[in-house]
Order: C-alpha cells, then sequence, then structure tokens
C-alpha cells in the first residue's frame, strides 16, 4: 500500500471550516456536502445522539471513493463510512466532529449484474436491500436477507455489521452471503475481489476481514453475493404459547417436522402488540385471547413441495400436544404481511416511548428462556417501575432485552436506569456465556463491553490487523477499538 504523509492533524482540528474547504478544493462541491446539510448524516436512527462531521463526501463510484480516500487522508482528516445509517450501535455516526469526514455511499446505488444460472449477483454497496431484494425476486430469484430497517439499510452497512434478521436461522448472517468484494482501502488502492466462485480455497480469505468490521479497514464499494431459488409458496403463523420454554420445545419440533423448510421463528411477548398499535394504530389484534408468549414462524420453499399442507399438519400436532394454545395461519400475501407488522411495529412503539436500553445478545439456544426470565426478574426487583419487552431470532438464540423507563422521568433518571439496567442484562449474560452484541456489532455504543471482555490475545490479533490495514487510524477511528494505531 502506498502510504502518502499526511497532513498534520492538528493544522486542521481547529478549524471545521477550513478543513471543509480544502475538501471541497480537492474534490469539488459536487462530491463534497458542508455545513446544515451535514447535520442528519450525524443523527443516529433513533434520534438519541447528534454529532456533526467536516463534512460528507458523497463518491457516485468506487474511483470516487479511492480520490475521496486519498484527499481526505492527505488532509490529515478520519473517515466515518455510513451507509443507510440505520445501525444501531453508533458505528456510522462520527464522534469527532473537528476531524472526521463522513463517506457516505448513498450514490452507489448501481447493481451492476443479475446471474440466474449462476446464483450470483453484484451491487454496489449503496443500493437500498429492499430495493436489491425487489430487483433479484423480478429476476426470479431470491436474497434471504430480510431485517426491519431493510426499506432503509444500505448494502455496504449489512456486509460491514455481517447483519443478521429473521432468515438466519436457515441462510445464516450475511457473512454467509458473500461471495466476494471491492473495497477501498485506507490509502486509496483498491482491493478487488468481486468473484462469484463458490469454492476458492486459495489461502487465508481475506474478504473475511472487512465482513463485519464497521467500516474500520475500508470502505467496501461492492458486493458479490449468492442468491437462492424463489421463495414462490410461503406459509406464516402467529402462535400463542403457554409459557416461553415451550418455544424452544415448539422449536425442535419445527426443525424435524418442517426439515429445512423453515426460514423464520421469531418470538414475541404479549406486549408486542401494544407497542406496534401505539405506532401503527389501525392494526387489528390477530387473536382474541392473551398467551404469556407468541411466535411468529415461517415455512417457504418452491418448486413440488405442498408448504400450506405442511403448515397445516405441523400446527395440528402441536395444537394437539398442547404445545401451541392457539393459532393464525396467514391466508394471503398481505395477511402475513400484516402479521410481521406486529414484529416490526413493535420496534417503532419502543422509539416512540423515548430513550431506553436496547440490548442485541445471544445464548446457547436451549438455554434463552432460562436468561430472559432471570434477567428480566432481577431488572423486575431493582428497576419496578420498568417494562422489560423481551423479543428475537428464537432459532439463533438471539434476544433483544429491552427495558424501557417509565415516561415523566427527568434526562438524567432516565439515564440512570438505562445504565442500571444493562449492568443487570451485561452480569446474567456474562454467567451464561453469552454475546453482548449478537447482530448489531459494536460500533462505539458497545465499545467499552466490549473492550471489558475480549481476551487478550484476541484483542492483540485485531490491534494487529488494524495496525497492518490502516496503519495512520483514519478508517472509522473509536468504533470497534479504541482509535485505530494505536488502540
Ligand atoms: P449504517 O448504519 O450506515 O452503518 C453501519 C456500520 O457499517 C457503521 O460502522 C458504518 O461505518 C459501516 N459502514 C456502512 N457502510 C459501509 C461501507 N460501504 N463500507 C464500510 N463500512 C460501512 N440488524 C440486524 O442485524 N438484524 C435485524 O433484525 C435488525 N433490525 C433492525 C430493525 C430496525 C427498525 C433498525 C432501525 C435497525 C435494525 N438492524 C438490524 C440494524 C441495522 O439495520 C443493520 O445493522 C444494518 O445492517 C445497517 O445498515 P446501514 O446501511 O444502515 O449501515
Ligand atoms: C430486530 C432488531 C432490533 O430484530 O434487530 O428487530
Ligand atoms: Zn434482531
Amino acid at each position: 500500500m502506498a502510504v502518502e504523509s499526511p497532513i498534520q492533524r492538528d493544522e486542521f482540528s481547529s478549524n471545521t471550516e477550513d478543513a471543509a474547504l480544502a475538501l471541497v478544493r480537492l474534490l469539488g462541491t459536487d462530491l463534497v456536502l458542508c455545513g446544515p446539510e451535514v447535520e442528519r448524516y450525524c443523527r443516529d436512527w433513533h434520534g438519541d445522539v447528534t454529532t456533526g462531521a467536516v463534512a460528507v463526501v458523497r463518491p457516485r463510484s468506487t474511483l470516487e471513493v479511492s480520490e475521496a480516500v486519498r484527499a481526505i487522508r492527505s488532509l490529515g482528516l478520519q473517515i466515518v463510512p455510513q451507509g443507510g445509517n440505520t445501525g444501531l450501535v453508533l458505528g456510522g455516526t462520527p464522534d469527532q466532529p473537528a476531524s472526521q469526514v463522513v463517506v457516505s455511499l448513498e450514490r452507489m446505488t448501481a447493481i451492476r449484474r443479475i446471474d440466474a444460472d449462476d446464483f450470483s449477483a453484484v451491487v454496489e454497496a449503496g443500493v437500498i436491500l429492499s430495493e436489491f431484494k425487489d430487483r433479484v425476486e423480478e429476476a426470479g430469484l431470491y436474497f434471504p436477507l430480510a431485517l426491519g430497517a431493510q426499506g432503509s439499510c444500505r448494502i455496504g452497512g449489512n456486509v460491514s455489521t455481517n447483519a443478521g434478521g429473521i432468515n438466519v436461522l436457515r441462510y445464516g448472517m450475511t457473512r454467509e452471503l458473500v461471495l466476494g468484494l471491492e473495497v477501498v482501502l485506507p490509502d486509496g488502492s483498491i482491493f478487488e475481489g468481486l468473484s462469484t466462485l463458490r469454492k476458492d480455497n486459495r489461502g487465508i480469505d481475506l474478504k473475511q476481514l472487512f465482513i463485519g468490521a464497521e467500516g474500520t479497514l475500508g470502505i467496501i464499494t461492492a458486493v458479490a453475493f449468492k442468491l437462492a431459488p424463489p421463495a414462490e409458496k410461503v406459509a406464516t403463523a402467529l402462535l400463542g404459547l403457554g409459557a416461553l420454554s415451550d418455544a424452544i420445545t415448539l422449536y425442535r419440533r419445527a426443525r424435524r417436522d418442517c426439515c429445512d423448510l423453515m426460514s423464520a421463528f421469531e418470538f414475541m411477548p404479549p406486549v408486542a402488540f401494544t407497542l406496534a398499535q401505539e405506532a401503527m394504530p389501525d392494526l387489528s389484534l390477530p387473536m382474541s385471547g392473551d398467551y404469556p408468549a407468541y411466535v411468529l414462524m415461517e415455512i417457504s420453499g418452491s418448486g413440488l413441495v405442498d408448504i400450506d399442507d405442511l403448515m397445516q399438519r405441523f400446527l395440528e400436532g402441536v395444537m394437539e400436544d398442547g404445545l401451541v394454545l392457539d393459532g393464525v395461519i396467514a391466508s394471503s400475501r398481505s395477511q402475513a404481511k400484516g402479521l410481521w407488522l406486529f414484529r416490526e411495529g413493535m420496534n417503532e412503539g419502543q422509539a416512540k416511548r423515548g430513550a431506553h436500553l436496547r440490548t442485541d445478545v445471544s445464548v446457547p439456544l436451549s438455554r434463552l428462556p432460562e436468561f430472559v426470565e432471570k434477567a428480566e426478574a432481577e431488572i423486575a426487583a431493582r428497576l419496578p417501575d420498568c417494562l422489560c419487552v423481551s423479543y428475537g431470532h428464537v432459532g439463533d438464540g438471539n434476544v433483544h432485552l429491552n427495558v424501557l423507563p417509565p415516561g415523566g422521568l427527568t434526562r438524567e433518571d432516565v439515564a440512570q436506569r438505562i445504565y442500571t439496567a444493562k449492568g443487570i442484562v451485561n452480569a446474567v449474560l456474562d454467567g451464561f456465556g453469552g454475546s453482548i452484541s449478537a447482530e448489531h456489532g459494536i460500533g462505539r455504543l458497545k465499545k467499552p463491553d466490549f473492550l471489558a471482555r475480549v481476551p487478550p490475545t484476541q484483542l492483540q490479533l485485531l490491534t494487529a490487523i488494524k495496525q497492518a490495514i490502516d496503519p495512520a487510524g483514519i478508517m472509522n477511528p473509536g468504533c470497534q477499538l479504541n482509535s485505530g494505531a494505536d488502540s
């Protein structure tokens, strides 16, 4: 990698405007946004945190990304890559406004290729996930990554966070869908790895370093993905259960009875419906009774398999055995969409209630109910006025155990409750050998919790990789590790 000699950071950090003007001089007004327009790139999805940046650079091609990286670097500034800015851990918003430049991929929106015979596609980093999914469907195939933010998040962000979502139990995390990557490295050179080969065992697989790196090693500009056969037939059911622990037994049973055709198995608490209706008042409750736990389950397939019959027979069996107390099977795509709105609406409902603790933890699948019960009991004992909302991806042992303070508290009291709740969840989690980040990443938000737990040998390796690829520490400093080169 060619290393240029950067201008000393101090020369500019005292004067953000000068730095922005210098950037405009190097890259032109076409690429650089300054002033008030910068603000919307510096606010996180929940609106909890607003920062600032020297400027926002919006390249339209891989070459322009490379030029932007060289220019930013030559000014002694640093880069915060950004996609759809839906990340929930503050990885894509700056924390040093006087020296950081947001590089937004939002204008790199070409789908370069969809190849039906190769079951693959090559897509640029700025394409919105749902748009890519639609285009793949039009080509008669299926791209399985699916998450609540899919109408806003972008492919580069998905790969950089190794996003999970609702279909992981069948198709894996984003990492498992990536065949190749194109990445602009911190010195402006281009890692050209957009191969669509399925088998390629030529030593260490370098692209893996950038997946889940949250923009700390380079800027992903394009991705080669593997695609799946179309999910022509989908059966969706909402099930009422007597206890969360029944969800684990039910999951095991579903994996046995539905083979590999199960594509989603999510759990929700009863309060999910209230929260969803707060965000989407037109939603009507799909069941008459109230149950302690709910599962939203989907099986899908194509070709000769009778998906509807499979779902019907599966439900008859588990209801006969008392594992499921009540169930609704969607009879059309739009009804299925309606059921999923409860799952999506509950996120929005929580956001509407204001600042709260959001977690994204994983535990061994079999211990998920025990974990939820223990953590919720400890929170109820120490923070009796808070509401626990635990939901997530049963098949992945992934729980979002969120804690919502009551309305009417001061900002300080809210912050205090969030802090206490986080301590409780993490302490219980450590006892279960769990992970503090199942699918959202580390970002800036989880860095202290991550660094407090990462074993020294792993930290040494991570630091060595960072040092090797980004010795000047210009890529997303403050995200994941302490501050780039010297972390
Ligand atoms: P951003 O937020 O813009 O960036 C995320 C990180 O990636 C940052 O560190 C950024 O610097 C880096 N980055 C972005 N683009 C690039 C690039 N081109 N090159 C290098 N680095 C880059 N996540 C899940 O895993 N599963 C879910 O089920 C899920 N559900 C969600 C539901 C809602 C309502 C919301 C708001 C979020 C949800 N998320 C979920 C989190 C989020 O949508 C994902 O993390 C998503 O992958 C982020 O994509 P983005 O384009 O918004 O990335
Ligand atoms: C979800 C996000 C929060 O599963 O990961 O809804
Ligand atoms: Zn999730």
